[in-house]
């Protein structure tokens, strides 16, 4: 089966071109020049046209940050890899990079396993994994090379949720020697969370507990604290070090002045903190902050962190956008936190707006074409040992292809949305542009407004080391 995608604007990390694109069966095979005899000829012999006159041509996204029923809190996040994944298509994501998770005293290989049984044969789009070291004990330590070895070359630790997922120090630092020489790289949620769990406890004691105050007990500095601990650690082991989920101007500062003194620090943000703010939203009247309890949280809107977010994704500082997605309904979820902050599950769900929403940095002047294709496909795949299989319309890539229509607005609502959730994060955001037509490995998943995937037609990926690394 081949298809013809003509007419539209091919936009990659580099540049943008007036290129038609030949898919043959899962890879994309050539681009050609408009008008050209090999073009005309490659159109003619084409089993399918698509005219993307308008469109820009971009490829598919890659959300490096998911937790499709991951279990917090005494539930589980309310996304399956079906719904979860079904979701990403529609939004324009064709990859996904969800977290394995071991929590503290559970076997590294079970973990793993129940992971693999979760997602198998139930993907919409391609899926590979992280894999969450809760509480690194040796046999996690001795699982390390061997997983690198069979394609899962990250890991997630935790600085925060003791007795839960909490490594302390030395944990950390003797994970991160095992990267530096097995070629991992290690991601971290750099919050303070033994501090934080004092004030968290100071302030239900004094009777404050509504869900802000899961904000105002996580402060910025304890994730500008835990940022620039873990880059101090990382550069003791010799290791690598990525943060999840940047929240903050204090922690986007401590990356910044490691990458100028030419350290590997690398770091992702999510459209959460882009856009919604402590104030408005998690401080929303009666209950309705809960549903924007995430860790790290929501910042204020007093402090630019935002406005040094969108910088940070300019300068790079910034190298990824990721949504970690982590989805739970107010009924029966975020409801178990009702009389106490501390209980309500932690995350936000978003995996099918990331591609409309940081387009909107396009539309705001924040960030150029080339750039929203680089933070949300191309330095993912390449930052996970994706590329170029993912993360560019190349020759010999994987033909996922998303056609964007920049003409076209939309609005994001719990009403429309294909998340598993009962309300949105984002209810009422209007977008300027529209994922039209989704094509993952030569297959088309969306267009004209329907769902045409399967699951199954997703599988597991395994990974190499991060292109940044060698
Ligand atoms: O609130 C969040 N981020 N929930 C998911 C777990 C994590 O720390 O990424
Ligand atoms: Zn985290
Ligand atoms: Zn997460």
């Amino acid at each position: 089966m081949t298809t013809f995608i003509k007419n539209g604007t091919v936009v990659s990390a580099t540049g943008r071109h007036s290129t038609d694109v030949l898919v043959d069966g899962t890879v994309i095979a050539a681009l050609l020049q408009p008008g050209s005899s090999t073009a005309i000829s490659a159109e003619s012999g084409a089993d399918r046209v698509i005219d993307a006159s308008g469109k820009y041509v971009v490829p598919g996204g890659v959300d490096c940050h998911t937790h499709m029923e991951l279990p917090f809190g005494g539930t589980f996040a309310s996304d399956t890899f079906e719904s979860g994944t079904r979701a990403a298509a529609w939004g324009g994501t064709t990859t996904i990079v969800d977290f394995a998770v071991q929590k503290t005293g559970e076997n590294v290989r079970d973990s793993l396993e129940a992971w693999h049984a979760k997602a198998e044969g139930q993907c919409a789009v391609d899926y590979a994994f992280h894999m969450v070291l809760g509480g690194i004990d040796d046999a996690a330590l001795k699982e390390m090379d061997a997983l690198v070895a069979e394609g899962i070359t990250s890991f997630k630790l935790f600085m925060a949720y003791p007795g839960v997922f909490y490594s302390d120090d030395g944990q950390i630092l003797r994970a991160m020697q095992m990267a530096a020489n097995n070629g991992a790289l290690i991601s971290m949620h750099a919050e303070n969370g033994i501090a934080i769990d004092v004030l968290a406890e100071q302030a239900a004691a004094r009777g404050q507990t509504d869900p802000v105050y899961h904000g105002i007990t996580r402060p910025a500095r304890l994730e500008g604290e835990a940022t620039n601990r873990a880059i101090q650690l990382a550069l003791v082991a010799g290791a690598p070090v990525y943060f999840v989920h940047l929240s903050a101007s204090e922690a986007l500062e401590r990356v910044a002045e490691a990458r100028d003194e030419g350290h590997n620090v690398f770091a992702e943000t999510c459209p959460q903190y882009l856009y919604l703010n402590l104030e408005d939203h998690l401080g929303a009247p009666g209950f309705g902050g809960a549903g924007y309890v995430c860790s790290a949280p929501l910042r204020t809107k007093e402090h630019t962190h935002q406005k040094d977010l969108w910088r940070g994704l300019r300068t790079n500082d910034l190298a990824v956008v990721a949504t970690d997605h982590c989805p739970f309904c107010m009924k029966d979820q975020k409801e178990l936190g009702r009389d106490d902050f501390r209980a309500i599950p932690n995350g936000i769900g978003g995996v099918e707006h990331r591609m409309d929403l940081i387009y909107q940095g396009v539309v705001m002047g924040e960030l150029s074409l080339e750039r929203w294709v680089e933070t949300c496909s191309t330095t993912p795949a390449r930052m996970f040992g994706m590329y170029p299989q993912k993360g560019v319309i190349a020759p010999g890539s994987d033909a996922d292809i998303v056609l964007y229509d920049p003409n076209a607005k939309t609005e994001i609502s719990v009403d429309t949305h294909h998340m598993n959730m009962d309300y949105s994060a984002y209810e009422g955001f209007s977008i300027d542009g529209k994922v039209d037509t989704v094509i993952s490995k030569g297959r088309v998943l969306i267009e004209e407004d329907e769902y045409l995937g399967v699951k199954g037609h997703g599988v597991y990926l395994p990974r190499g080391l991060s292109s940044y690394l060698q």
